[in-house]
């Protein structure tokens, strides 16, 4: 196995599959089947999953709402996918525990460091939720921190596309794959990977990120088991 110990992010818009709100099923099955692969093969896996798909502070702001409240509004909605993802890996015999950056006792427990590292050491998954627990930061940031926290070896970004690209290939047809990008590149070219908070972390702690397709079935084990995946940006 080439990752022992590996962050997953997820975005909330990928749990609604083919809806246009919500939470689909199917996919979520799809999902912890997935996370399922690469837990059997004992790799220790922490998730960290978006709101978007539930409510997307951004755009609330847009429309006139408070940025902080809803910040907020969006890491509860976090706290809801987490619950879902959970609730599908236990369904599947996975160990789990959830831990939240915004305390709710009756709900999971708080996020406390070493006990999310004890709990992976002791094979549970376990899912980050309400992303740092503070207004302005992305999910992707959430991950990022998470992922250096825990030491994971490699934080996966799953997306609906299959890794960074030279353009965006739905608008450019000459537009190509890279099989694995430098940080300095990332930026110079301005890519898009993260925002920059969270690709900045990764790059100040030497965190390497791989983006891959996560709808593509079996790509989560290939990935844990060193097959060329997507795209790994690398210092
Ligand atoms: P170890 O003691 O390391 O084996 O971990 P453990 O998670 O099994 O022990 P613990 O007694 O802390 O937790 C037992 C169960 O209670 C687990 O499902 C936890 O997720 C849950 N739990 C622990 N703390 C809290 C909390 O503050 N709130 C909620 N809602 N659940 C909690």
């Amino acid at each position: 196995m080439k990752y022992k110990r590996i962050l997953l992010k997820l975005s909330g818009e990928a749990l609604m599959g083919n809806k246009g709100f919500g939470i689909d099923q199917e996919r979520l099955l799809e999902y912890a089947n997935e996370i399922k692969s690469i837990y059997d093969e004992g790799c220790e896996v922490a998730i960290v999953i978006g709101g978007g798909n539930i409510f997307r502070g951004i755009q609330a702001e847009k429309g006139g709402m408070d940025r902080v409240h809803g910040d907020y509004m969006g890491m509860l909605a976090t706290v809801i996918n987490s619950m879902a993802i959970q609730s599908a890996l236990e369904g599947l015999g996975v160990s789990t525990r959830l831990q939240s950056a915004i305390k709710m006792e009756q709900i999971c427990e708080p996020f406390i460091r070493r006990k999310a590292v004890r709990h992976l050491e002791k094979g549970r998954v376990v899912i980050f939720g309400a992303g740092t627990g503070n207004p302005y930061f992305t999910t992707d940031t959430a991950a990022t921190l998470r992922a250096i926290e825990i030491e994971a070896s490699v934080i996966l970004k799953g997306t609906r596309v299959d890794g960074i690209y030279t353009a965006d290939p739905e608008k450019d047809n000459t537009a190509t794959k890279y099989e694995t990008i430098k940080f300095k590149e990332v930026y110079d070219k301005g890519l898009e990977v993260m925002d920059m908070t969270a690709f900045t972390l990764c790059k100040e702690n030497n965190l390497p990120i791989i983006v891959f397709d996560m709808n593509k079935k079996g790509n989560l084990k290939n990935i844990i088991l060193g097959h060329k995946i997507g795209t790994l940006v690398e210092v």
